[in-house]
């Protein structure tokens, strides 16, 4: 079926997360946001940075140039990309968490010992 490599782990089907929609993912301590974008697939921590809302809900839309989740709780907006908070600008602070994903075989795989924490400057 695919290659799974010693990082790598299957998670779903691709046709298990609708387009432009978000899916939560537990594995092990860590909850993951999983979005599809139809040309690729985007996984941040499912934690918002300001009061810890449920990223996997938000809305996927776009701000600027970033591609982003608005968090349900109070609209924050969560760059897909780098997982830094976008709006309100100059928030600063750590930003959320963001997994590499790939696709295999009609199968959404993720990568959490590649993530990545970030500073978003202030
Ligand atoms: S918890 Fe996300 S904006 Fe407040």
């Amino acid at each position: 079926m695919n290659t799974l490599t010693e990082q790598w782990i299957q998670i779903t089907p691709t046709s298990e997360v609708p387009l432009r929609e978000g899916r939560e993912v537990k594995l092990g301590s860590i909850n993951i946001a999983l979005f599809n974008l139809g040309d690729r697939w985007m996984a941040l921590e499912n934690r918002c940075p300001h009061g810890h809302g449920p990223l996997a809900d938000g809305i996927v839309g776009g701000y600027g140039t970033a591609t982003t989740v608005t968090c349900p709780m109070h609209s924050r907006r969560i760059c897909l990309d780098s997982g830094a908070v976008v709006k309100p600008l100059g928030q600063g602070g750590p930003c959320v968490r963001t997994f590499p994903v790939k696709v295999e075989d009609g199968i959404v795989m993720l990568d959490i010992q590649d993530s990545k924490a970030r500073e978003v400057a202030a």
